[in-house]
């Protein structure tokens, strides 16, 4: 057998060897905000737990660790944990342990996710005709947030997808013409902010900033 092939097999076997992984539950934070995580199934009261992220306890024998003592409130019945004061470096894996004599078993995991809220979008439109009839032209909309924007060409009736910034932040940018008003709503998933202008407005006034 090939080097590959042995190397293929021993990979395998330690894959396979390790404990199965529980699934990560996603969970969002706000900013600044609490989040709480919970041992779904019924813990039994006197089983021993152990609250872990990365490599840092946070928990252990139901004493909380000096370094989140301050924004962390465990519950020693329902083993739930929560963290007050969510900051950016909050995000991450959180996972809760049983942990008995001679063996630790992973009860639940989080993918914690701290986000912060949306601001209004602001709005940047553009009048491309000045042939102006009805209230409906033309134009461009620049819709954008800290970190992301969208340019769509609307007309009169829908507004269409031209251009997007290339974003890592967890924002989505929605542009859409309803009955003559251009709507631009930032969305994560904490909060939703709009910002509109109506078609009649902009294709008056040709430029129009808000
Ligand atoms: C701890 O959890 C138990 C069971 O869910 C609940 O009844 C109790 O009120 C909680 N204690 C605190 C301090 O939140
Ligand atoms: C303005 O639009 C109307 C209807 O779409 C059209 O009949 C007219 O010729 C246009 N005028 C100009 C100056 O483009
Ligand atoms: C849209 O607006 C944003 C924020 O003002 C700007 O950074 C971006 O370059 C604009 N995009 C286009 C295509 O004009
Ligand atoms: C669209 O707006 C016009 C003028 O504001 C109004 O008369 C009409 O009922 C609206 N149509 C719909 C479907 O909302
Ligand atoms: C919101 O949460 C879902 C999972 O629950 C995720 O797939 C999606 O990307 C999130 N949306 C934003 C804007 O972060």
């Amino acid at each position: 057998m090939d080097i590959l092939g042995s190397l293929l097999i021993i990979l395998l076997g330690t894959i396979t060897g390790t404990r199965a992984d529980v699934h990560p539950i996603d969970k969002y934070g706000l900013k600044g905000g609490a989040a709480c995580l919970a041992v779904r199934e019924n813990p039994h009261q006197e089983m021993a737990m152990k609250w872990m992220t990365d490599d840092n306890v946070i928990v252990v024998s139901e004493e909380v660790s000096p370094e989140y003592k301050e924004r962390v409130d465990y519950n020693s019945t329902d083993h739930s944990l929560c963290l007050r004061k969510l900051e950016q470096t909050d995000t991450g894996i959180y996972i809760a342990y049983n942990v008995e004599k001679w063996k630790e078993t992973q009860m639940v995991k989080y993918n914690l996710m701290v986000q912060e809220a949306v601001s209004i979008p602001v709005m940047e439109v553009v009048s491309l005709s000045s042939n102006y009839s009805g209230g409906m032209c033309d134009v461009t909309v620049n819709c954008s947030v800290p970190g992301v924007w969208v340019l769509s060409v609307c007309d009169g009736g829908q507004c269409t997808l031209s251009q997007q910034s290339l974003s890592h932040t967890r924002v989505n940018i929605i542009i859409s013409n309803d009955n003559g008003t251009i709507q631009c709503t930032g969305k994560n998933n904490f909060s939703a902010e709009t910002n509109s202008q109506r078609m009649e407005d902009i294709c008056i006034g040709r430029y129009y900033r808000s």
